[in-house]
């Protein structure tokens, strides 16, 4: 969409922290904590699709979080299935494509039902994509990877970084140039680990939830101004 080299073509959020009420939380409580989580979600990636950024991926779930209370998880899962149902119309209305990248393991039929329908609705539209990390891990995808690749019968001398590339899930979603972490977290948590390899990192003091369109301006602004070298 855009030929500018400032502007990020693939932004990945890892949404984290407590809103500043204290009682709502991203990935920590309530179902309207989550919720609240949500909602700046949408706003700021419809944004930053909008700014003319192709890519935004979110991580909302990790193969980690279902060590979380059984409560917790069940209002992350009620959540997601609401997301890509009742949200469905925003995202075709705005032309976004919808993806899905992690394991179905452990998943709801529902969820899973929903995660189909929303992607083949979408699978058309062009005006940026969202890929929401669900039941997503780094490592796994890199193993998940390597099994296709080992099931496809090449020999070790063809393995290289390319074919790797080539078997992650959504291979057609470029590197992360940019990835956001909100609420002072400084890790990447099992996070896209191969497309990391040269991504800008920005961590936010600002919890997930107060995450507004305004901060996608310094988002933006910031990533101008880094000097990306690739080791040159
Ligand atoms: C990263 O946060 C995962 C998501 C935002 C979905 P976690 O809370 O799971 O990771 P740690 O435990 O703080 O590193
Ligand atoms: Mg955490």
């Amino acid at each position: 969409m855009s030929e500018n080299a400032s502007l990020p073509r693939h932004i990945g959020f890892i949404v984290d922290g407590k809103s500043a009420m204290g009682k709502t939380a991203w990935l920590a409580g309530t179902y309207e904590g989550h919720l609240a989580g949500y909602n700046a979600l949408k706003d700021v990636v419809l944004e930053v699709l909008h700014r003319g950024v192709k890519y935004a991926s979110a991580y909302v779930f990790s193969t980690e979080n279902w060590k979380r209370s059984e409560e917790e998880v069940r209002h992350l899962m009620k959540l997601l299935l609401n997301i890509l149902k009742a949200d469905l119309p925003i995202f075709i209305e705005n032309e976004v494509r919808l993806r899905v990248v992690g394991s179905r393991e452990g998943l709801s039929d529902q969820l899973i039902k929903a995660i189909d329908e929303a992607e083949e609705k979408t699978a058309d539209l062009k005006n940026g994509e969202l890929v929401l990390c669900l039941n997503y891990g780094g490592h796994l995808e890199i193993a998940d990877a390597v099994k296709k690749i080992v099931q496809s019968g090449v020999s070790p001398e063809e393995i290289t970084p390319e074919l790797i590339a080539q078997n992650i899930y959504a291979p057609e979603v470029p590197p992360c140039d940019l990835i956001v972490r909100t609420s002072s977290e400084q890790r990447l948590s099992n996070f896209m680990l191969w497309r990391s390899a040269y991504s800008e990192l920005m961590f936010i003091e600002k919890n997930w939830p107060d995450m507004t369109t305004d901060d996608v301006s310094v988002i933006l602004e910031e990533y101008a101004n880094r000097n990306r070298r690739f080791g040159k």
